[in-house]
């Protein structure tokens, strides 16, 4: 007995110990930000709030202004000895050599490019995310960047937005688990120079904007807000992020770069999060244009009172500040409150001890190691939409045609934001093809020179190629430059003429393959329907040839699903799974109207007369080489108190013929409540692989906190009431049960 208290003794010695060195590392550096910033002029602290973009300009163009302090931060500042030059001139011409941080958008992968942000959460593997960006932080962070403008955990549900590339889907769970991994990824330990800090954006509501156009105009109601696109980021700040970068857009009317209730109410206040604000790309400068300020001093005005504590690119920082101190419209405590949040992430950087980079870590740049990263990050990509007929996996054996835009494009493939990816270190599907069956096996012919092609003269050689093999293989969907950033698109259909080569070929009565490039969910109903097999890989990254192979020559099962909604048509959207009932829901297959129909066909309810009001694909489908059955769903409790738990389990069977793992989803329903709720949310998932014939249980531990929502005095609430759930491979079909959570227990009366 006495040896287990001196156990017990001295292991609750070193958890003191280890909490009060983490304390005792932050109370120290909080001494330093403010024995540093006692020292600071006016003029250096307002430098260290604006960040200038570098690129395009000779670093000796700046080193005036760097030395004179004006500067705290660049963007896009060259390669890693463009930053040291200008690193040296901070640290050693400033008058108190404070080190600059250098930001980059490494957005998925720095030169070894990993899939899209909407592939990666379509793994729903938050491991996957967490080593892919600890793998971008060793790259970036041996080329001398500090800092990522990412992870970006926007909520959108509307796949017209160009910047859906981005996101990691539609659900506020999921964004939130797999956001808060890729913060844990970049971070890790900060003062590590091989980790690099992280950037929650676009905060917030920004995927909101109408009609699917980029930096348009979003209302949303705080409880929404709070609901649904608020989360991710509580999540990014909870797991520790360094940074946040406020949007482009207006909420309700006032821009979030002008936003008191987000930036200071909820993101200090209620969160306590104590990094530094970034403002997007002159979006301090752009709420004149927004209409919400004057001139630049009352943008600077607004933003520096809303909580930006660094301007990007615009500069009225810089050129007002002095003038509104001087005006008495601010005090010195607000610039310094600024100030102090960014010297503290620089020195949790451990910028003042390691300004410089010594290069001596770049041979990680396209290691294998990171190819190999890269490569099972494509292959959890890559979601299986259909397989009839057993179409895949192929056979080695067979001669397969090659057609299409995509299946040799490199910059295509690495998708979006690759500012330093590399297209020469790219394997393509076709490269990648040729290697695994052998060229003389690939009939290839491009055919389409883009995506957005509209001639059809290489037709007859795509139809003669497919004609002389066993298999067509279009890779097809939309070149990289028709998403991302401030490309929209009012259409969702397959670009170009590619919807009549798929046409063509189908005529050839050959089996069809289709590999869909995209960066966004696409319409593509009647081609699918000519397909035999459908397998969405996204823009893949610098390993999406060799990972498409494994996948298409079965060394792998898939094992995708889809992190977002796919809409039949463009007119459905939005669409999404975790909708209202309404008072009148619709039930599927209802869009016929029946010959004949008196003046009011069938039904008064929530539907469409010319089209099913169910999308084409749903939120976390996704199919693999097995199949797999659920069955013996088992709940611990009937009942719990809304502090208690349950615990909910069902059993997986792999019924097919070859092993693959299952994504099993946990979802619920909140029955009745103070204020409607969707019909379905998720609220757990977990990765399962097994072997044919094999079972397992898979164990989710729900606590009724988790099934809580914004009431009507937006605060975060739990009611009493049935709570329906569903454990199943995807958001429209499960093993259903239920729970009720009973009144107040006993701790939270
Ligand atoms: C862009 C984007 C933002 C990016 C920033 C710096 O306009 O909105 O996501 O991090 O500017 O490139």
């Amino acid at each position: 007995m006495k040896k287990i208290i001196r156990i017990a003794f001295y292991y609750l010695i070193t958890i003191a110990i280890s909490v009060s060195a983490n304390t005792l590392n932050d109370l120290a550096i909080e001494a330093k930000v403010y024995d540093l910033l006692s020292k600071m002029t006016l003029e250096e602290k307002i430098g260290q709030m604006s960040q200038r973009n570098m690129k395009g300009i000779p670093v000796e163009k700046w080193e005036e202004a760097v030395a004179a302090g004006q500067i705290g931060s660049f963007l896009n500042a060259g390669d890693w000895k463009d930053k040291n030059r200008i690193q040296k001139i901070a640290v050693k011409k400033s008058r108190l050599g404070i080190p600059l941080i250098f930001g980059r958008d490494v957005i998925h992968g720095y030169q070894t490019m990993l899939p899209i942000p909407i592939g990666m959460a379509s793994s729903f593997n938050p491991e996957l995310l967490e080593k892919g960006s600890q793998m971008a932080a060793w790259e970036a962070s041996a080329d001398g960047q500090h800092w990522t403008f990412a992870p970006m955990i926007d909520i959108t549900r509307d796949p017209r937005w160009g910047r859906i590339a981005e996101t990691l889907g539609e659900d506020p769970y999921l964004t939130s688990v797999l956001g808060a991994a890729c913060v844990k990824g970049f971070q890790g330990d900060l003062s590590d120079p091989t980790t690099i800090a992280a950037c929650a954006k676009h905060y917030v509501g920004y995927g909101a904007a109408e009609g699917g156009r980029d930096y348009n105009t979003t209302w949303i109601p705080e409880r929404e807000l709070r609901d649904v696109y608020l989360p991710p980021f509580k999540a990014a700040a909870e797991a520790g992020v360094a940074t946040f970068m406020s949007a482009f857009n207006d909420i309700n009317g006032i821009p979030t770069s002008g936003n008191y209730f987000t930036l200071t109410e909820i993101l200090r206040n209620e969160w306590q999060f104590d990094g530094f604000v970034i403002s997007d790309w002159d979006a301090v400068g752009e709420m004149i244009d927004h209409g919400f300020c004057q001139d630049s001093s009352e943008a600077a005005f607004k933003a520096v009172i809303a909580g930006v504590d660094i301007e990007m690119e615009s500069r009225a920082y810089e050129l007002e500040l002095q003038h509104l101190l001087n005006d008495k419209k601010i005090c010195e405590d607000l610039i310094n409150e600024r100030v102090a949040n960014i010297l503290r992430i620089k020195f949790r950087l451990g910028l003042f001890d390691n300004p410089y980079n010594n290069g001596k870590r770049r041979n990680v740049l396209l290691s294998e190691k990171h190819m190999q990263v890269a490569r099972e990050a494509a292959i959890q990509s890559a979601v299986l939409l259909k397989n009839e007929n057993k179409v895949l996996p192929l056979s080695k054996n067979q001669k397969v045609a090659i057609i299409g835009p995509l299946a040799n494009s490199p910059v295509d493939q690495m998708g979006m934001w690759t500012m330093d990816g590399v297209a020469d270190a790219v394997i393509t599907p076709l490269a990648a093809i040729k290697e695994r069956v052998g060229s003389e096996n690939v009939n290839y012919v491009q055919t389409l020179k883009t995506s957005r092609d509209i001639s059809k003269d290489k037709f007859s050689n795509a139809i003669n190629a497919v004609n002389n093999s066993d298999v067509a293989l279009l890779f097809v969907g939309e070149e990289m430059i028709l998403s991302g950033e401030a490309h929209c698109r009012a259409f969702l259909n397959l670009p170009g003429v590619q919807t009549e080569l798929i046409k063509e070929i189908a005529k050839t009565g050959k089996p069809i393959v289709l590999v869909m490039m995209a960066g966004r969910p696409l319409t593509f109903h009647t081609e699918a329907k000519t397909s035999d097999a459908i397998l969405y890989a996204w823009h893949n990254g610098t390993m999406g040839g060799p990972a498409l192979a494994d996948l298409l020559y079965g060394k792998v099962s898939p094992s995708a699903k889809l992190p977002v909604t796919f809409p039949r048509t463009v007119g459905q959207v939005p669409i999404y799974y975790a909708h209202k009932n309404t008072g009148r829901p619709p039930t599927p297959n209802e869009e016929k109207i029946p010959m004949g129909t008196p003046l009011d066909p069938q039904g008064f309810n929530s539907k469409y007369l010319d089209l099913d009001f169910t999308p084409e694909y749903p939120f976390g489908f996704g199919l693999t080489y097995t199949t797999f059955d659920y069955n013996d769903l088992k709940l611990s409790e009937e009942k719990i108190s809304k502090c208690g738990s349950v615990k909910i389990s069902a059993t997986v069977k792999n019924t097919g013929d070859r092993e693959a793992t299952e994504i099993v989803q946990l979802y619920i329903r909140d029955r009745f409540a103070s204020v409607s709720r969707p019909v379905k949310e998720l609220k757990g998932f977990d990765r399962v692989t097994l072997k044919p014939g094999e079972s397992k249980s898979v164990e989710f531990d729900l606590k009724a906190c988790a099934c809580g929502f914004h009431g009507l005095d937006n605060q975060y609430t739990v009611e009493t009431g049935k709570i329906s759930l569903w454990v199943g491979p995807n958001s429209h079909e499960g093993l259903e049960g239920a729970f009720n959570i009973v009144d107040a227990c006993k701790c939270c009366h």
